[in-house]
């Protein structure tokens, strides 16, 4: 029997691994702790949408049928929404899988990607499983270097990743950047606008209206429900793109890939206003103290478009996350982004952030030292 290695396609040993944020059960088993908080995947500390666990426990009932293979009445609500036609869109098992599907359509082995860095790890993990050749622009005071990457656009690029707003920053780029990018692009290369921020960013008065491009150029939209709509266990996205991209990619999913409680809770969900909007304020109210306790600290952080905050440690980031954890507060680390000296902190409820912020303040206090 050959070594496994032997068999596997040219470039899946490149491909690393993907770390997510830690489980809170996993923390509490791991360091004995009774009361753990998880401020380390973006998620939404309210819960999920009520109008969205409603519509899933009805649909129990139906779980021996397969889902709607066509997502036909969460596309029907998202035209009617946008104002587009339902061909415009796809679902996705989480708009990670709209990633992976327009990757999977359009990269040959050796085609170029172009990627910010650091940004959402999943665009290089994917890229390179498809055997596609990465470009990495550094950002420019951790925010997208537009201009740069624009620079750098051959033909040879085949699809550009813009996260916006960004994760792990928060930053994010503005309508005119966005318009200057966008203006003679090249006639081959797609935009991958990623927007699964965009509930929390979309009400800034320079945050771009990346519909404008839908049917001028080769783009496609990514939003999710994960964070804003508190569904990110369910795992539903969806992307915005012309018919004729749609159809290509509705090929290659799987026949079911969001399964009918996931529809169920994304239809309702659009329709909790008032859960969308407790979300938003609970997250200004939340990164305002957030903000002025780093700065009481006299730490540096970044300000957000998003559920997260970034915010300079000033020192290793490993070790005081993992002191972090031993408070029972999971956060995370950025070293796998190569920001060695910063964590990513969620946005949570009031209690949570207060725990945090009591917690980061013993374990500086301790220096960061084990
Ligand atoms: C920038 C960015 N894009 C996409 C995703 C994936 O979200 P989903 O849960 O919809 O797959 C995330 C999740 O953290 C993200 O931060």
């Amino acid at each position: 029997m050959s070594e496994i290695k032997l068999l596997l396609r040219k470039n899946i040993e490149k491909v690393k691994p993907y770390q997510p944020g830690k489980p809170i059960s996993e923390v509490k088993r791991e360091l004995g702790l009774q009361r753990v908080i998880k401020l380390a995947s973006n998620e939404n500390p309210l819960g999920p949408s009520p109008k969205a666990v409603r519509a899933i426990l009805k649909s129990v009932s139906e779980l021996h049928r397969y889902p709607e293979s066509n997502c036909f009445y969460l596309k029907r609500k998202l035209a009617e929404r946008f104002n587009l036609k339902e061909d415009n869109f796809i679902i996705g098992n989480g708009s990670d899988e709209i990633i992976v599907l327009v990757l999977r359509a359009l990269i040959d082995p050796g085609d170029k990607v172009m990627i910010a860095e650091p940004t959402f790890l999943i665009y290089e993990i994917q890229a390179n499983a498809c055997g596609a050749r990465v470009i990495k622009i550094p950002l420019r005071n951790f925010r997208y270097d537009l201009k740069r990457m624009k620079e750098n656009l051959t033909p040879e690029v085949k699809v550009v990743f813009i996260a916006n707003p960004d994760n792990p920053t928060g930053t994010y780029v503005t309508e005119e950047e966005v318009k200057e990018f966008m203006e003679n692009i090249p006639e081959k290369t797609f935009v991958f606008f990623d927007e699964a921020y965009y509930e929390f960013a979309s009400t800034l008065p320079d945050y771009p209206r990346s519909l404008q491009f839908l049917n001028k150029r080769n783009i496609i939209i990514t939003r999710s429900f994960s964070k804003a709509y508190g569904l990110a266990g369910l795992r539903v996205g969806y992307g915005m793109g012309r018919a004729d991209l749609i159809a290509y990619l509705e090929r290659i999913r799987e026949p079911f890939n969001v399964n009918s409680l996931a529809q169920a809770g994304a239809l309702s969900a659009l329709e909790d206003a008032s859960f969308l909007k407790k979300t938003l304020e609970t997250t200004q109210e939340g990164k305002a103290y957030l903000y002025k306790e780093f700065e009481k600290l006299g730490l540096t952080y970044l300000p957000s478009a998003t559920n997260f905050v970034l915010v300079d440690i000033g020192r290793d980031s490993e070790r005081i996350f993992q002191q972090l954890l031993r408070e029972g507060v999971i956060v995370r680390g950025l070293k796998p982004w190569g920001l060695d000296n910063f964590i990513r902190v969620t946005i949570g409820r009031r209690e949570e952030n207060e725990k945090f912020i009591k917690a980061l303040k013993k374990v500086l206090r301790k220096g960061g030292k084990r």
